[in-house]
């Protein structure tokens, strides 16, 4: 095992997000808003980052698109294989990290990532592997968990209980538009912002939590990591229970989320 902290990171990241596929449900609805967002075109080369089970790649194919994809788990990269037979869209998965792409500069027209490139923990990395993979005058475009609503506090809230090695920054900081300008600074143009709510359909909040115990990747290695601190797990569930109520409502958990659009120079 390496002894390089963000290795060691993204081998943990790798076996928590391996149980992400019933998450596709809740993330399905977002793809399409994103690929609308990005302004996909028919022709287009496409290239989808922290792709997942392949939502977001396999809209930007079926709306004419030729699309690449890449995530880290092989796990989810199997789900998108047989999510793109079915669909009967051709798309290039691979498995790599998205702050190493494996692709020559300048060869797509459009980046995307859906809740994906937020969990790398270099940001500076991984916007310049982003931008340099995209053509000049091509659109880079992500959606993010802002920091003020649920899913960013979660993700606060288990860094509290399990820190990540110094260093990494965390996730939800792209959900703040002024983060996301100073990230993209001079490298591009015309940044625009649009903010929606994705829902979770669930019967209490109880069940949503068990839910992502089983599925979300950092709270799956959080449970895993507290499983013989008793107290810290109870700890935790009952401060995420707290503010969880709050976005509970219908049998829906609203998960509120910001999409960037921009040009590069
Ligand atoms: C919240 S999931 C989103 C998956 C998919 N985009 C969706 O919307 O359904 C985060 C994804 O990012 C991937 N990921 C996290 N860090 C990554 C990295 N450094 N390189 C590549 N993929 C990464 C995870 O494996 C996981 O599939």
């Amino acid at each position: 095992m390496s002894d390089d902290p963000f290795v060691q990171l993204k081998s943990a990241q790798r076996e928590g997000w391996a149980l992400f596929a019933p998450l596709e449900a809740v993330t399905t609805m977002p793809a399409a808003r994103l690929i609308r967002h990005a302004r996909v075109r028919p022709g287009q080369r496409v290239l989808d980052v922290g792709c997942g089970t392949g939502v977001a790649a396999i809209t930007a194919a079926r709306a004419g698109a030729t699309v690449s994809a890449l995530d880290l788990s092989p796990v989810l990269i199997a789900h998108g294989r047989k999510h793109a037979e079915l669909a009967q869209v051709d798309i290039d998965f691979r498995e790599g990290d998205i702050e190493a792409l494996p692709y020559e500069d300048a060869a797509f027209d459009v980046v995307t990532s859906q809740f994906g490139h937020m969990f790398a923990p270099r940001p500076e990395v991984a916007v310049a592997q982003m931008l340099r993979v995209l053509k000049p005058g091509g659109t880079i475009a992500f959606s993010t968990w802002p920091p003020e609503h649920f899913v960013g506090q979660m993700f606060a809230l288990v860094g509290k209980h399990v820190p990540p090695p110094p260093g990494a920054a965390p996730p939800p900081q792209w959900g703040d538009p002024n983060v996301v300008r100073q990230r993209l600074g001079d490298a591009v143009t015309d940044i625009q912002f649009e903010r929606d709510v994705m829902v979770y359909p669930t019967l209490s909040p109880q069940h949503y939590r068990k839910g992502i115990e089983e599925t979300l990747g950092p709270v799956v290695k959080l449970v895993a990591a507290l499983q013989s601190e008793p107290q810290k797990l109870a700890a935790f569930r009952a401060e995420l229970d707290g503010f969880l109520a709050r976005y509970f409502e219908d049998n829906l958990v609203r998960q509120h989320y910001l999409m960037t659009r921009a040009t590069k120079r």
